[in-house]
């Protein structure tokens, strides 16, 4: 790139060259000449060929550039997403019209081309999302028509040049996710009138003051400067101007470069950034003259001060509202709680004071507040209650009094409630609306009388933390029926017998500090074990058990019966059942030969819920694997077919074929290629299992690609619905393909449902939504995926036998180890984790993450399979430091 480099004299040389050189030449020539020096490895610019009007070629835009001829020219070159490398040519200035050339998302590493400033004409250049490092030129001045400058997440750094102030017609820059540095021309804003969009975000190393003259931009309307190292005060009265804002971000300007250019290299000397902070107040008269404000972004700074409450009561637009992790101090702005479109209030960690007023019931679109750790004071108002929307509420660590209103919790979404270390009195409300509640945190407190029966009924409650209250009766039987993550009463005045189940999962710190309660592993035993013994058969607590396999054992049972019946006609009348058969490859058999081949010998062990497998030697020597289904839903013969089609269409390499299938009015054969390593779950339980951890890793990532590809690529999406261990086949080395996807499509949606239900309720494979949620969610799939990533990096399976021989929740046991002796690296499977501790580690960070409660703290499918390849990277290298367990918490 020796070019890049010249000397400017040689460059105006250089163009005269090129004028002549081009400016002769048709536009397919100069569009040739240009792709001549670019690698298009997915051959995506095929279309260029001099045989057609390069109008008609891939990502050109012809329009008549001139209205008085009728000739059309080149105005716009889009290759954006094409995996292009190679080099950027300038001689794409040649084109006299062009006005726009967008690149992005390619893989050019290069510096920015400097000759590019002798596209005069161009209005739009963008260039972001690839690999571009070195300065900006100064010489981008000569862009002199340009409105959109767009070098976004690059690897572009040094200082912004002050001659960036002489593209005065610029109307959008973007320069962020960038390695930018010093600080910021601060003439040459004044010069950018025109400026809309300016984002200059997640530049760790622009060490600056904010430019004043910034907020004198009146046309600006989204300004995003969070994520690098400003530091400074915003003068007073300065965005009064800034009469079409919409979207303000100063957040984390806590980066200090230093500091991470220090972590960078692994010297973790921690360094003073306080200094380089945003500070001071946050200037009056935001909303004075402005109605459109929709984000305003303030979080983890050193603002300080009170905030303007006149002026942020009137942002009638506002939906994000976010100042938490500042030095704020004074009343809480009480208009905010009651604009009409506020949808998230974060203050958290500031020192804010006042009461949430009745009126936020007005707040209707209302989804999250986070106000803990403030000096908030008063009750909690009815009008809370009446915000329909509202699915967290989190106020711990205030001085909060009174009562919880009885309608605290009547959001049909509500899912996280933290109002733990308050002064809160009186008894805790039923709280039975809010089925979708997850979460309860109401420790330290003053809460009185009994723990409400009623907590039992929400179906996906996980986390109860009622400690330091002065809570009396006994714990509520039905709680033990609740999938537990975490159960906390200690330090109070409960009485009476702990719940069996309860007790046997929980951790003591959990209880004690109740001198009245009684049980096994308690200081105390209960008085009378004989009665209550007796009481406890008639609860339904050991009822529950004993329904279910009584169930279970029924339709066993039913299954049992009908394969005889149909074994019995299938000998005696064969000719009246009508066999239908679709094969998808060449198979040459025959439904006689299937249903003769299928018999004890041939069924092997795993027996997914909705049929058993038999594995069947076809007469052409080949191997199937063929499931049989029983029909329980009579779904028409044409969506059947249409739905196994759209099945079998699938081509992925982690996701088993389906060879073909015949029906008949009450069974389903389902075939599939066949696969000697077995299922994934069956190597899980072998006593033997000791699959290498980077065997594990593989296997794990070829799952997550599967499902990423069904998830985001096959269309129709798809939803697998049960992904579990059982239904991982492994084929000779060891590559997992996956079986059963969307089988609810093939036995019919009220089947599935009704079969999952009874299973769901026992599996710990299913998420905690699937209870109450209609339908199928991606979420759900990465629930499941979670739980199998577990089975990997702890080796056990996900319904392992613990260590007084009852079955584990993998799950439960996993964040009981957590929780109790404060230890990830007991959890990981230590016969192969040697060497390899830091990977599994962040496996199982990862596997976590995939099974947090709430549905919107999973990652996608995608994002598991990139993070789980960032692991692999390592090979297990031998003994880096590993992070301490103190960053396993538990993910909400
Ligand atoms: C190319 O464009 C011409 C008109 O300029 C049009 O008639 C022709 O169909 C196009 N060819 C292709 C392959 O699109
Ligand atoms: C770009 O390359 C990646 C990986 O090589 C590939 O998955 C993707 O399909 C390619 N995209 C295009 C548009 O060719
Ligand atoms: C630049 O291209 C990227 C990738 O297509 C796009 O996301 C971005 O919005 C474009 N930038 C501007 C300013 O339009
Ligand atoms: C502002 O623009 C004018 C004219 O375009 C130019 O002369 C001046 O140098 C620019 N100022 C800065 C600070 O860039
Ligand atoms: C900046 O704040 C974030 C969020 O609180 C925190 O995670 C990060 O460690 C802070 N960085 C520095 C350098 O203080
Ligand atoms: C805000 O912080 C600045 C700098 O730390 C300090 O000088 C000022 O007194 C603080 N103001 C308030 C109101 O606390
Ligand atoms: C509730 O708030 C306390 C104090 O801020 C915090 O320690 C705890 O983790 C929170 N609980 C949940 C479940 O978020
Ligand atoms: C239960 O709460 C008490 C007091 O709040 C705390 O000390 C203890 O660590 C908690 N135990 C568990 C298992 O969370």
């Amino acid at each position: 790139m020796a070019s890049t480099c010249t000397f400017p004299l040689f460059l105006s040389v250089s163009l005269h060259l090129f004028l002549a050189t081009f400016a002769s030449s048709s536009e397919a020539d100069i569009l040739l000449s240009f792709v001549g020096s670019i690698v298009d490895s997915s051959s995506s610019l095929s279309t260029w060929s001099s045989s057609s009007s390069p109008c008609n070629w891939t990502g050109i835009t012809c329009s008549h550039a001139d209205p008085s001829t009728t000739l059309l020219s080149v105005t716009a070159v889009d290759l954006q997403s094409l995996n292009l490398s190679g080099e950027i040519s300038p001689s794409i200035c040649s084109l006299r019209s062009l006005t726009e050339l967008n690149l992005a998302n390619n893989l050019f590493n290069q510096p920015i081309p400097l000759r590019l400033s002798e596209c005069s004409s161009l209005r739009v250049l963008n260039l972001s999302s690839n690999l571009i490092w070195g300065t900006i030129p100064e010489h981008i001045s000569g862009l002199s028509s340009l409105r959109v400058l767009d070098l976004s997440s690059n690897k572009v750094e040094g200082k912004i040049p002050e001659s960036i102030g002489l593209l005065s017609t610029l109307q959008v820059l973007n320069l962020g996710g960038n390695l930018l540095s010093g600080s910021l021309p601060s003439p040459a804003f004044k010069n950018l009138t025109e400026l809309r969009v300016l984002d200059l975000s997640l530049n760790p190393f622009l060490t600056s003051e904010i430019p004043p003259d910034i907020w004198s931009l009146e046309k600006l309307e989204r300004v995003s400067l969070q994520g690098c190292d400003f530091y400074g005060e915003i003068p007073d009265g300065s965005i009064s101007g800034l009469k079409k804002l919409t979207h303000l971000d100063l957040s984390q300007n806590n980066l200090t470069g230093g500091v991470l250019m220090l972590a960078s290299l692994k010297n973790l000397v921690s360094l003073d950034g306080s200094q380089n902070r945003l500070t001071g107040p946050f200037p009056d008269g935001i909303c004075n003259r402005n109605n459109a404000l929709v984000t305003l972004n303030l979080h983890t700074n050193s603002f300080n001060g009170s905030l303007p409450a006149d002026s942020l009561g009137q942002c009638r637009s506002l939906e994000r509202f976010q100042v938490q992790n500042n030095e704020f101090s004074g009343d809480f702005p009480s208009g905010v709680w009651s604009l009409p479109k506020i949808k998230v209030i974060r203050a958290e960690n500031n020192r804010f004071t006042g009461e949430i007023p009745e009126l936020v019931s007005m707040a209707s679109q209302l989804e999250q507040i986070q106000i803990d750790g403030n000096g908030f004071t008063g009750k909690i108002p009815h009008g809370l209650g009446k915000v329909k929307s509202l699915y967290r509420f989190s106020a711990s660590m205030n001085r909060l009094a009174g009562e919880i209103p009885p309608n605290f919790c009547d959001s049909p979404v509500m899912s996280i409630l933290n109002l733990s270390h308050n002064g809160l009195s009186g008894r805790i409300p039923a709280l039975q609306k809010c089925r979708k509640l997850v979460s309860l945190s109401l420790a330290d407190n003053s809460l009185t009388a009994e723990i409400p029966q009623s907590l039992a009924d929400l179906p996906v409650l996980t986390y109860i933390d009622l400690s330091a209250n002065k809570l009396t009766g006994s714990i509520p039987q039905g709680l033990q029926n609740l999938k537990l993550a975490l159960f906390n009463v200690s330090f109070n005045q409960l009485s009476g017998q702990v719940p069996s189940l309860l007790i046997s999962g929980l951790p003591a710190s959990s209880l004690e500090g109740n001198p009245g309660l009684c049980g096994p592993g308690l200081p105390h035993a209960c008085p009378d074990q004989d009665s209550s013994l007796r009481h406890h058969t008639g609860s339904l607590a050991i009822l529950a058990p004993a329904l279910i396999s009584i169930a279970f054992g029924i339709g066993l049972l039913m299954f049992t019966a009908g394969f005889l019946v149909y074994r019995k006609s299938s000998k005696q009348k064969t000719e009246k059942i009508t066999w239908h058969s679709v094969f998808f490859y060449p198979l040459r058999v025959t439904e006689h030969d299937l249903i003769a081949g299928m018999n004890e010998k041939s069924a092997i062990q795993t027996c997914g819920i909705f049929g058993r497998v038999y594995i069947l030697t076809l007469p052409s020597g080949e191997l199937v694997a063929v499931k049989k289904l029983v029909n329980f839903q009579n779904q028409s013969p044409k969506t059947l077919k249409s739905d196994i089609k759209m099945l079998a269409k699938i081509r992925h390499k982690s996701i088993a074929k389906i060879l073909g299938f015949c029906y008949c009015d009450d069974s389903i054969f389902m075939i599939h290629e066949y696969l000697p390593g077995g299922s994934l779950g069956d190597l899980i339980r072998q006593q033997d299992f000791e699959l290498k951890w980077s065997e594990r890793l593989r296997i794990a990532i070829g799952v997550a690609q599967g499902l990423a590809y069904l998830h985001k690529d096959y269309v129709p999406h798809i939803i697998h619905r049960d992904v579990r261990s059982n239904n991982i086949l492994l084929d000779s080395e060891l590559r997992p393909k996956l079986t059963d996807v969307a089988l609810d499509r093939v036995v019919g949606e009220a089947a599935f449902q009704t079969t999952v239900a009874s299973e769901a309720a026992s599996s710990c494979y299913f998420a905690p939504e699937c209870g109450y949620s209609k339908r199928a969610t991606e979420q759900m799939d990465v629930y499941s995926f979670g739980v199998l990533l577990l089975e990997l990096v702890t080796g056990r399976g996900a319904d392992a036998r613990g260590e007084s021989g009852d079955s584990v929740n993998i799950l439960k046991w996993v964040r009981g180890k957590i929780n109790i002796t404060n230890g990830a690296l007991v959890i990981l499977d230590t016969r192969v984790s040697s060497g390899c501790e830091p990977e599994m580690l962040g496996a199982l960070d990862i596997a976590l993450c995939c099974t947090s409660v709430t549905p919107e703290k999973r990652p996608t499918m995608p994002e598991v399979v990139k993070a789980l390849q960032s692991l692999s990277s390592g090979s297990c290298p031998q003994s880096l430091g590993f992070s301490s367990s103190e960053e396993h918490q538990l993910p909400v």
